[in-house]
């Protein structure tokens, strides 16, 4: 099978308080690993595509996909995709670099108006989805979020930070709160991560 569970650099305990253990090891070993089986399912029914990135599957609006595929490679090629773009962006620790905040505080005004967006769309995302901070096309940061499982490299875009609000990702500890885990996660981003994203080609 062509797309496997990445392995997390980290315990489940590891983002303790702050994201727990028991909604970790669900949401990798259930949850993500589901996208992958789902996504390896749809891929087998057209194995020409099997040597393909994920990235390069959702590309274009799934432009190479087949129409009787199309959907089941959107929603669990696209799930693997922000899951496993998702693990990498959590840990303690990784503060933000003085040019990283620069570079935020000139398109948001201040670091805390760029945390109040964000997080404001993740609170006003209705159903399941992400918010995301992408580097567009042509080089500006925006906050946006998008629904379901759709990655922000559908349209072009390159995301550097996203935030799963699924309810999966924090109904265990939160239950209806998502403001509560929201304001936690802020905690735990990994702006080493972010940063890398950015210089990114
Ligand atoms: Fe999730």
């Amino acid at each position: 099978m062509p797309f496997t569970l990445p392995k997390l650099a980290y315990e489940y305990t590891a983002l303790e308080p702050f994201i727990d253990s028991q909604t970790m090891q669900i949401h990798h070993t259930k949850h993500h690993q589901t996208y992958v089986d789902k996504l390896n399912e749809a891929i087998a029914k057209h194995p020409e595509l099997a040597n393909n990135k994920v990235e390069e599957l959702l590309a274009d609006n799934l432009k190479i996909i087949p129409d009787d595929i199309k959907t089941a490679v959107r929603n669990h090629g696209g799930g693997h995709l922000n899951h496993s773009f998702f693990w990498e962006l959590l840990a303690k620790d990784k503060p933000i670099s003085d040019n990283l905040k620069k570079i935020i505080e000139k398109q948001f005004e201040s670091f805390d108006k760029f945390k109040e967006e964000f997080s404001n769309a993740a609170l006003t995302r209705f159903g399941s989805g992400w918010v995301w901070l992408v580097l567009t096309k042509d080089k500006k940061l925006k906050i946006y979020s998008t629904a379901n499982q759709d990655s922000p490299l559908m349209q072009g875009d390159k995301p550097l930070l996203g935030l799963d609000v699924w309810e999966h990702s924090y109904y265990i500890k939160w239950t209806s709160n998502r403001k509560g885990y929201v304001e936690n996660w802020w905690n735990v981003v990994n702006w080493e991560q972010v940063e890398k994203s950015y210089n990114s080609k």
